[in-house]
């Protein structure tokens, strides 16, 4: 099947000077939850705005359900809703009047039973005569997304939808999320926090400094997120790993006193018995042991250093050739 947007050699230079995106190709599948996870200024919101229309691109290429962002705006906006970072909305107006509103701005016929059919999904039927300022935060967030869904888009992009969220408040999100979903919008959501893009997410984009450094199954990386490092303090510090244990996932720290083993915690055996067996039969001896879950965070650094090694060397290769 077609992908629903598909970007490609996207780049972004801002009027100062400063590349917010380089060279981003991506394509999102049809009907999938695809969260693009990245620090502060990554420029997750610079793609979004790019896709959506309300930034131009300096570089590249990108087409909604076909449609080319450029040569096809209207046709390309009409399938996209977006949840900006920063709810506004205007205090006075009434939630009804709100979301009939945003439909009327991509000139769609009224359509009362597919409002009503959004602010219900949302739980906000019964609310849909109060004032948007006698809103709790929740019900605003969620006025925001039925705003988004008014002119029935296909697509759907949140914009860290959960940043200064509480925890209760981010449950409902998700759940909300699962349910678009399920009624068929394609979902792209940015966010910093790792535990949302793998609560959520069916495939993760990581971007960092404007470059996409890695797109995965979430499961995969999942995978790759549950290793826990076994750390053994040595009493002789070695200068290298042992060739007699170089097939096993270690690393020396701290100037070689501290030897470091990694094992994925999931998995039914986790080697460590073994490990110890031949750390014995090299004879080298520790002083005592200390195991540690590598934290979500660093295992996102370790992921966007390693990618960007793997390009750095990639790119030293060729310009050596
Ligand atoms: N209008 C602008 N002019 C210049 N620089 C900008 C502009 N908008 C964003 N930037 C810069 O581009 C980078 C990416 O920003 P942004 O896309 O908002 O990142 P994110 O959403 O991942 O936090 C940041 O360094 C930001 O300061
Ligand atoms: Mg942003």
């Amino acid at each position: 099947m077609e992908p629903i947007i598909s970007i490609q050699g996207l780049g972004k230079t801002y009027a100062g000077g400063f590349t917010a995106l380089n060279n981003v190709d991506l394509q999102i599948k049809r009907g999938e939850i695809f969260a693009l996870l990245g620090p502060n200024g990554a420029g997750k919101t610079t793609l979004i705005s790019i896709v959506c229309g309300i930034v131009n691109a300096s570089h590249g290429k990108v087409t909604v359900n076909g449609y080319d962002i450029q040569r096809n705006y209207r046709k390309a906006r009409n399938e996209i809703g977006l949840v900006p970072q920063e709810i506004s909305t205007d205090a006075f107006e009434t939630v009804w009047a709100a979301v009939k509103f945003s439909r009327g701005l991509f000139g769609k016929a009224p359509n009362p039973a597919y409002l009503e059919k959004i602010l219900r999904q949302l739980s906000l039927w019964e609310k849909k005569d109060n004032k948007i300022i006698t809103l709790s935060g929740g019900m605003k967030r969620r006025l925001m997304i039925a705003k988004a869904l008014s002119h029935e888009p296909n697509v759907l992009f949140l914009d860290e939808p959960t940043a200064g969220v509480d925890v209760e408040l981010r449950q409902d999100m998700w759940e909300m999320v699962r349910g678009l979903q399920d009624s068929g919008v394609t979902i792209i959501l940015t966010t910093h926090y790792i535990e949302e893009a793998e609560e959520m997410a069916d495939r993760v984009g990581v971007i960092n400094h404007g470059e996409l450094v890695l797109v995965e199954e979430k499961n995969i990386l999942m995978q790759k997120m549950g290793e826990k490092e076994l750390s053994l303090n040595l009493p002789e510090p070695l200068q290298k790993i042992p060739d007699a244990l170089a097939d096993l996932p270690l690393s020396l720290s701290g100037d070689g006193s501290q030897l470091v083993y990694r094992f994925d915690v999931k998995s039914e055996d986790t080697g460590i018995a073994e490990f110890l067996r031949r750390l014995n039969a090299v004879n080298i001896e520790f002083r005592d042991l200390h195991t540690r879950e590598s934290s979500l965070e660093e295992i996102f650094v370790n992921l966007v250093n390693g990618a960007r090694r793997e390009r750095e060397e990639l790119l030293s290769k060729e310009t050596q050739e």
